[in-house]
Formats: C-alpha cells, sequence, structure tokens
C-alpha cells in the first residue's frame, strides 16, 4: 500500500511552520504508524532531506511518549491505542494523512512533531507523590483495601501522561490527566495524609501552566488510549472543593 503524508514541519520552537506534503514508499500494511514514519525517514535521509522528528520510545502504550494528531484526532482513528498501537492496516492504500503534532499553549512545539510535555511533570512535582513512609513489601499487604477501591485507583493509574486530553479539548484543559493522578493515589489509603494538599497543589500547578478549564465535552474521554473515564474529573473536583475548606 502507498499513503500520501501532508506532514506538519517547523523547524524549531521560534520558526514558523507548515505543511509539507510526501507520498509514502510501499508500505507493508501491519506496520506500526511509527514504523511507516521510519521508512519515510530513510528515504529522506538517503535523499539528503531533514528527517521528521517525532517523538517515541516504548512503542508498546505504555511510556506516553508518541503523540500524533492523525486526520484531526490525537492518536489516530482507533479508539483506546496510541499512535504507536496504530498500524498501517487501519488506513485504505491511496488514503491521504494529515499529521500533526499535539497543539496547545501549554505544550509548545520544539521542532516538527515534538511538543514539549514538561508542563505535565510540573504538574506531577506539584504533588503527583506520596511522602508517607509506607513500609515494606509485607507491611504494605497487611493493609487492607476495599476491591472496588484497588480497581478504580487501577484504572486511574493507567494514564500513560501522553497528554491527548489536552490535544483533543477545545480549551486544552488537562483536567482528565490531573484527576487520574489525583484519584489515583487519593483512592488509596497511603494517599490519605496529603489527599486535600495533594489535590491543591496540582490544580493551582496546571492553572499556573496555562491549562483551561473543563466544560465537560467528553472529547479527552473520547480519545484517550487508557479510556480514563470522566468520572475522575467529577472525582477530581470533590476533592478540590473540600481542599479548599480545609
Ligand atoms: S511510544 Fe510509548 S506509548 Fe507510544
Amino acid at each position: 500500500m502507498k499513503v500520501t503524508l501532508k506532514v506538519w514541519r517547523q523547524k524549531n520552537a521560534k520558526a514558523a511552520g507548515a505543511f509539507k506534503t510526501y507520498t509514502s514508499p510501499e508500505l507493508n500494511p501491519n506496520m506500526s504508524f511509527l514504523e511507516m514514519l521510519d521508512v519515510l525517514n530513510e528515504e529522506l535521509s538517503n535523499r539528503g532531506e531533514e528527517p521528521i522528528a517525532f517523538d517515541h520510545d516504548c512503542r508498546e502504550g505504555i511510556c506516553g511518549t508518541c503523540a500524533l494528531v492523525i486526520n484531526g484526532t490525537p492518536h489516530g482513528p482507533q479508539k483506546g491505542v496510541t499512535t504507536c498501537q496504530t498500524y498501517m492496516r487501519s488506513f485504505k492504500d491511496g488514503d491521504q494523512l494529515v499529521i500533526e503534532p499535539w497543539r496547545a499553549g501549554p505544550f509548545p512545539i520544539i521542532k516538527d512533531l515534538v511538543c514539549d510535555r514538561k508542563s505535565f511533570d510540573r504538574i506531577q512535582q506539584a504533588g503527583g507523590f506520596i511522602t508517607v513512609r509506607t513500609g515494606s513489601a509485607p507491611d504494605a499487604n497487611s493493609l487492607p483495601v476495599p476491591k472496588e477501591d484497588s480497581d478504580l485507583a487501577m484504572d486511574a493509574a493507567q494514564c500513560i501522561g501522553c497528554g491527548a486530553c489536552v490535544a483533543a479539548c477545545k480549551n486544552a484543559s488537562a483536567m482528565l490527566f490531573v484527576a487520574a493522578k489525583v484519584s489515583h493515589l487519593g483512592l488509596m489509603p497511603q494517599g490519605q495524609p496529603e489527599r486535600y494538599r495533594r489535590v491543591k497543589a496540582m490544580v493551582e500547578q496546571m492553572d499556573t501552566e496555562g491549562f483551561g478549564a473543563c466544560t465537560v465535552t467528553g472529547s479527552c474521554e473520547a480519545v484517550c488510549p487508557k479510556q480514563i473515564s470522566l468520572d475522575f474529573i467529577a472525582r477530581l473536583n470533590r476533592d478540590y472543593a473540600v481542599s479548599l475548606l480545609k
């Protein structure tokens, strides 16, 4: 199969970017989307052209590094998968694919399809951790946790911090990300001592970074590769309201 690619090219953070059109080499439909870009980059290098910069690490849907908007949708057309787990068989021979980076003020573009997501790291650093001593593994195992709570905490902990929620949101809101991080700790007994300090600090940092407010459009949940539920945003709002009374 072959596809036509309209790729966002931008030399650096300050330069103006533009779309550039490429015809892909012959592709195997079972290639991943990133392997397709690898093949294109090899061809560009052989021609003496600058390869396309894009983020990736694990290529297994775990790390949250890959971040491409494909035909207007963060992580592409398939539900519940990352860009690196998207395969060329999801497209048809002759398709035109428009590839862009995440677009949001707090995620400035560094080069081509790579954006700077350190704003997420700073939100995490503001409170996304537990400082109480939880003891050794046997101590932790002696602390009973209701199954419903541990299941819910695990659902929230699936967030890989890719930022697709922000890229999909018309307000560039990071509420789903922050909600997942606040919830997976706040649902566990070990997360209780800092529960309200944590939510306040993380929400304040989110606002400082310039992320927008949530207007519950649900676009974040729709594109989340880990299908994190909007319900966690309700939980975040509740915890934040309580934190203001403390
Ligand atoms: S490269 Fe790690 S999730 Fe895609």
